[in-house]
Parts: C-alpha cells; sequence; structure tokens
C-alpha cells in the first residue's frame, strides 16, 4: 500500500540519504533541500526518463540548455513582471502573511483564529538580483521563474539550425526559481526548483487536437513509470485559475496524502509568447510553410512539469511495508529506471576469499548500469536496505560461487532467489530489469 502519511517518506529520505532539509548544521534554510547520494541519482533518473520519452524516443521534438539569468526585457514581454504575482494578505494581530487564495484550503484555520486581514495585494513571484558590480545602474536580471521562455526566445534559432518545422517541440530541462509565499509540503513547493518542460509549436488551427494529444500522452507516462492509474486524474483549470498566457490549461494531478495536487499543467499557450517577443523584439517569430505559401505564428501547447514533485510522488506511489519470514520491511518498489541503483553486489563474508570475484563482478555490472557494492553487515541487513531503497535486485557472492561459478540473484518485490551462472550474468540482469 503506498505511503499514507508524508511523514514516512520524509523521514525515509533522511535516514537513507535521498533528500536533506538544506544548510541543517545552521539549522536549516526554510523549504530548502539538499538532495544527498541516493536522491540526486533518483532525482537525475526522473529527468532523464522525461528526456528519454520525450526527446530521445521522437523524430519531433529537440533539447535546449538554456540561461537561467535573464534581462528585464524578456520577463516584461512575457507578461510575468507584471501578472506573475500571487495575492497577499498581512494580518494585522499576528503579524503573518498568507496566500489570499490558500486562506480556506491549506493554512491551518486554528491558528488563524483572531486573525485581522488587510486587503490583498499582488506579490510579484519573481528573484531579482544584479549583474556586475554596481547595484542600481540598470543591470536588474531575473531568475528566469520558467524554463519555458528559453524556448521561445530561441525559437528562430532552433528554427533555423535543427531541420524541424511546425509540428515540432523544444525541451528543456533545468531549475527555476520562484519567491513562493508559502512553500511547504516537504519537496512539493520550494523557492528553488526543477521542471521538465516542452513548448510544443503547431499549425494554429492544429492547437486542439495535439492539446488532447498530449493530455494523454503525459498521464501515461505517469502510469508507465509504476504510478497506480487511480492514484492520477486530469483535471481542467477553471476560467478563474487561468495563467495570464494560458487559453485552456489542464492539470495531471496526484493524491498526495494531504489531497489532490499538480504533478504537471498542459496548457494551451496559443502565439500569446512568441507574438509577444515578437512585438518587444521586433524581430520575426513565425514561420512559412513552403507547402500551403502561408505565413503564420505557431501556437504553443505546453506540457510543463516539475522533478521534485514528481519524484515525492514516484517516491509514495512506491512506498510499502510487508513481511518476509515473519520480519517486517519497508520496501521501495521503484520503476527500475528510476531507482537509484539497479543492483547490489553483495559479498556473503567480508573474507579476503570472496572480495576479488565480487569486486569483478561489481565492475563488469557497472559498466551499463549505477550499481552498489556494499560488504558490511549481516546479509539480511543488507537486503532489508536494498529494499528499503529500492533496488531492484542484489547479486549475492557466496563460497560456492568460487567452485560452481554462479551466484544468487535476488528479487526485491518477490524476494525469490535464483542461482544463474556468472557467464550469463549481465544477460540475466539486463532481462531483469528491462530498461
Ligand atoms: N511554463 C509553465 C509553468 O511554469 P507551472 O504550472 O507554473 O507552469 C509547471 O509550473 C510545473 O512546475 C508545476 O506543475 C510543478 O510541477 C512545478 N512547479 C511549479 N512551481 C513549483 C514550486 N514552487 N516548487 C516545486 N515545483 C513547482
Amino acid at each position: 500500500m503506498p505511503a499514507q502519511d508524508l511523514d514516512q517518506i520524509v523521514n525515509l529520505c533522511k535516514r537513507r540519504g535521498f533528500v536533506y532539509p538544506s544548510a541543517e548544521i545552521y539549522g536549516g534554510f526554510r523549504s530548502s533541500y539538499d538532495y544527498g547520494p541516493l536522491g540526486s541519482l533518483m532525482l537525475r533518473n526522473v529527468k532523464d526518463a522525461w528526456v528519454r520519452t520525450m526527446v530521445q524516443m521522437r523524430d519531433d521534438t529537440v533539447l535546449i540548455d538554456a540561461a537561467i539569468l535573464g534581462p528585464p526585457q524578456v520577463f516584461e514581454a512575457s507578461g510575468h513582471l507584471a501578472n506573475f504575482s500571487d495575492p497577499l494578505v498581512d494580518c494585522t494581530v499576528c503579524k503573518r502573511r498568507f496566500r489570499q487564495d490558500h486562506l480556506d484550503t491549506r493554512d491551518c484555520p486554528q491558528s488563524m483564529k483572531g486573525c485581522q486581514f488587510t486587503e490583498a495585494r499582488a506579490f510579484n513571484l519573481m528573484f531579482k538580483t544584479h549583474a556586475g558590480p554596481i547595484e542600481g545602474a540598470g543591470a536588474e536580471v531575473y531568475l528566469r521563474p520558467e524554463t519555458a521562455q528559453g524556448m521561445f526566445v530561441n525559437f528562430m534559432n532552433v528554427l533555423q539550425t535543427s531541420r524541424k518545422r511546425p509540428p515540432f517541440g523544444i525541451a528543456q530541462v533545468g531549475k527555476s526559481f520562484r519567491n513562493e509565499i508559502t512553500p511547504g509540503n516537504f519537496i512539493f513547493r520550494t523557492r528553488e526548483f526543477e521542471q521538465m518542460e516542452l513548448e510544443f509549436f503547431v499549425p494554429p488551427a492544429e492547437g486542439p487536437q495535439w492539446y488532447e494529444y498530449w493530455c494523454k500522452e503525459r498521464l501515461d507516462w505517469y502510469v508507465n513509470l509504476g504510478i497506480p492509474r487511480e492514484m492520477l486524474r486530469i483535471r481542467a483549470h477553471d476560467a478563474d485559475e487561468l495563467s495570464h498566457y494560458s487559453a485552456g490549461t489542464s492539470d495531471v494531478e496526484f493524491l498526495f496524502p494531504w489531497g489532490w495536487g499538480e504533478l504537471e499543467g498542459i496548457a494551451q499557450r496559443t502565439d500569446f509568447d512568441l507574438s509577444q517577443h515578437a512585438s518587444h523584439s521586433g524581430q520575426k517569430l513565425d514561420f512559412f510553410d513552403q507547402a500551403t505559401n502561408e505565413r503564420y505564428v505557431p501556437f504553443v501547447v505546453e506540457p510543463a512539469a516539475g522533478a521534485n514533485r514528481t519524484m515525492a510522488a514516484f517516491l509514495l506511489a512506491a512506498y510499502d511495508e510487508d513481511v518476509v519470514n515473519d520480519e517486517p520491511r519497508t520496501v521501495l518498489r521503484l520503476h527500475p529506471r528510476l531507482a537509484p541503483y539497479k543492483v547490489a553486489v553483495l559479498p556473503l563474508s567480508k573474507k579476503d576469499t570472496l572480495s576479488p570475484l565480487a569486486r569483478d563482478i561489481f565492475q563488469q555490472l557497472s559498466r551499463r548500469w549505477m550499481c552498489e557494492y556494499d560488504e558490511t553487515q549481516a546479509i539480511g541487513r543488507r537486503y532489508r536496505r536494498q529494499d528499503e531503497i529500492g533496488t531492484p535486485l542484489c547479486v549475492t557472492v557466496d563460497f560456492d560461487s568460487l567452485e560452481d561459478n554462479a551466484v544468487t540473484i535476488r528479487d526485491r518485490d518477490s524476494t525469490e532467489q535464483v542461482r544463474v551462472p556468472i557467464a550469463v550474468l549481465e544477460t540475466e540482469v539486463a532481462g531483469r530489469l528491462g530498461l
């Protein structure tokens, strides 16, 4: 059964080295997190799985990696300077600050007894800083609040250098920054986070059909990577929820322990961004279709996901507790593609006699997959550790291995063990991982 309580995952993440509170030795830096040895591997696996599906396995998309710092002109044109804000209210009694649209739903009503709120005012979510040594000399720059603008301002560069034409997409994975008023729920809402976004440019008339297409594709992505279908839903935004650029958005939502929460938004951005950047920059950002002799500004359908909260969803959905040989265990039933380690190589004893063979096997398998080598503690405890961090397979080297040139493969989910000749180990592991 998936985790019922966020703390189950928060504790596991801290105990096993997935995610730590940031700057913990100084008492922590509110709502910031550092990804440890396992978390950094898993987060990378989430992003790689996205790139694999959205870029590698398609012939109509390309990947870019644009700058995080941007000049005000970009965000003036995109509308973020004027519109990217949350309504903020202050309490004149307790002096705390709240998002007006979260007052009813998210903040605890008990703690707000006696509060007296001011009128709401708009609070811009962008982080501003200065480039160069002189503050206030007109060198204001912004940390990007979404990766998307990098794709729009590079539309012409990519069109001219990539041999793609609409319908085609530009993808990007990277950090974005928002000065969130109410960050929280672990890595669900933070001020610094990673996005996985695709801007898919289409002939205007094809906008609605591609929107439908991407809603379905994106839902399937989560299901194919192991989230039970009943823990996911697609929810269309009401008109008053839409971002300033959107003519229609649907969210892929996941059933978090506190209720349904957004993993990703699929938006119809129409020609809003390209037209805005064209008029602000004075550059043409359109496409001439030689087949129809038509010039048009492409419409954009944008599936935009968050890597961190998606990782949280994968952890929550994979979490399980069961009993093996009368002993309770915690197991992360992660899809092999997402698991930090694919294989753990475990010599039965630390004795020198087993180490050389076990290390040879580790060397061989780690050329292809991220593996862990662990020779300390009783074998049962080592299996428990690998179960808890989601390693799909353990390869155990024992004293018989020196005689029969075979090892034991143990499956995380079923705990079944099979003896396999070392000569076919790599093929056997590949087949079982199915990657
Ligand atoms: N380019 C469109 C865009 O940025 P968004 O819905 O604001 O749309 C896309 O963000 C995704 O980025 C969200 O679905 C979420 O997964 C992630 N995201 C947004 N703000 C976040 C935050 N403060 N912390 C973690 N993830 C966030």
